[in-house]
């Protein structure tokens, strides 16, 4: 990255383990509240993680709490291409290799953090231009991406490659001068080299509905319908003391394209409402079904890359703060769960034959409900699509986003609007509303039109 380490701040706007082997579960009344962030996002189908670096590996009171908290951790230097790549073709995998296997025997996810970015280059890629570079960096991509192969949940292929302020545009750099279509020969690389992971592009200053996040969106939205591999959207979520009341939105929309969203590098500024902030963005991501997983960028304040701000869970001693209670009573108050997305290389599901289908699902309470639909189209695209719901009696639909509603109660028909209309063949989309009484019970009919 060009800005200097501490510079930097000022520039921003403000994997289920298998195993979940830290996990502890203390009964309280008659719920099953968890009592570990890991454990609590895990009955959410998310998980929790935290970025972290070999050399840690080696800090007892840091690692009690990585191993009883975490279900995912992401290198947060070591697998950059400065320190996998030191010299052109000679490439050194054994701190990621450490964190890698450490994961793996406590039962955790890892994220690939990152193949391809302008920062953290190593000196002798920095010095490259035109076709050498591409041919190195796709060379890069393979190499790191094939090594890692099968242990890597979702990769950051491509990191910040978009412009800050409000062009919506692509950040100029090196790899940007070698032509447009660089991030998506990443993309191809990655993919052919390890089908397995989900493959993400991930960005800051991307915490709202803005000209960079909506840039991004466009990029994904036209990698989606020209079948460039992407998986998931990475929102890292380095905030201040204020969140951008579009925050949700932003993620729901990501997801309304397709693909999983992920908070990445998660920390927040102390000195505001940083345990309401960190509350909010968890809240924010259990409410999306598609938002699989939250990533918080360091564990103790003293390991934060923001020296001074405070801006994690637990103190520099390890002691639980404020923030982190926040984050686990959200988490247990639950949210909808994470659709189960298989890995990318598992057959996809075959699409319901013409037409389109919706699926729905609840998340209740004494009184009241949320309700998710996923709009799926057939073999066909759609250009629009309607959904008949029987909302039961004695309850009414109260708010709807993502689609229009014609009627509250009884027989309520749901709309697109006008950015989720078209769907292509196979593809999806959701919406929600919101209603009292007793959630719908009957499958909704989907109508394209
Ligand atoms: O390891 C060397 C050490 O040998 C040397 O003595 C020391 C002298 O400065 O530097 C050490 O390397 C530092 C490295 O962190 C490990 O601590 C680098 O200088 C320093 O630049 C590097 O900072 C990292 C930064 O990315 C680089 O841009 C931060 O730890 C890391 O948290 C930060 O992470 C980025 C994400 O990758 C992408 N999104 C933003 C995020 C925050 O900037």
């Amino acid at each position: 990255m060009t800005i200097p380490r501490k510079g930097r701040f000022a520039m921003l706007s403000a994997a289920v383990a298998g195993v979940v082997v830290a996990a502890s579960v203390a009964v309280t009344g008659s719920a099953e509240a968890a009592t570990t962030l890991g454990a609590s996002a895990a009955q959410t189908g998310r998980y929790f993680g935290a970025a972290t670096s070999a050399f840690k590996l080696s800090d007892t009171p840091y690692m009690t709490i990585l191993n009883r908290e975490f279900t995912s951790l992401v290198p947060e230097n070591d697998m950059k291409w400065d320190a996998t790549e030191p010299q052109q073709g000679r490439f050194t995998y054994t701190n990621g290799d450490r964190l890698v296997s450490h994961a793996q025997s406590r039962g955790m996810t890892v994220r690939g953090h990152a193949l391809l970015w302008h920062a953290q280059q190593p000196a002798w890629a920095q010095s490259l231009s035109g076709a050498a570079l591409r041919s190195a960096a796709i060379n890069h991509v393979t190499q790191v991406a094939t090594h890692f192969r099968g242990k890597i949940h979702s990769w950051d292929v491509v990191n910040e490659a978009f412009a800050d302020g409000g062009s919506g545009g692509r950040r100029d750099s090196n790899l940007q001068r070698t032509g447009n279509d660089w991030i998506e020969a990443a993309f191809r690389a990655a993919r052919a080299a390890d089908p397995g992971a989900r493959l993400c592009y991930n960005d800051y200053n991307t915490d709202g509905i803005n000209a960079k996040s909506t840039g991004i969106y466009n990029m994904v939205r036209d990698f989606k319908a020209r079948g460039v591999p992407i998986d998931c959207v990475g929102l890292q979520s380095h905030l201040g003391t204020t969140l951008d009341s579009t925050y949700q939105q932003n993620i729901q929309r990501f997801a309304d394209l397709g693909v999983d969203v992920q908070i990445t590098e998660l920390d927040v500024q102390q000195g505001g409402n940083q345990a309401g902030i960190f509350a909010a963005v968890t809240r924010a991501c259990l409410a999306v079904a598609r938002c699989t997983g939250i990533t918080v960028w360091g564990v103790r304040d003293s390991d934060s890359w923001r020296t001074g701000q405070n801006p994690l869970l637990f103190d520099a001693n390890g002691n639980k703060k404020a923030a982190y209670t926040a984050v686990l009573d959200a988490l247990n108050a639950g949210g909808p769960t994470t659709p189960s997305s298989p890995p990318p290389s598992s057959p996809p599901p075959s699409p319901a034959p013409g037409g389109c289908t919706a699926a729905l699902t609840l998340n209740s309470w004494n009184g009241g409900y949320t309700a998710t639909v996923r709009v799926t189209a057939g073999t066909s695209a759609v250009s629009g699509w309607s959904v008949g719901v029987a909302v039961p009696a004695g309850g009414a639909v109260t708010n709807t986003w993502n689609a229009t509603n014609t009627g509250a109660s009884g027989q309520v028909t749901f709309r697109n609007v006008g950015y989720n209309g078209q769907i292509a063949a196979g593809g999806s989309t959701e919406f929600g509303f919101q209603g009292t009484g007793t959630g719908p019970a009957a499958t909704p009919a989907c109508t394209a039109a």
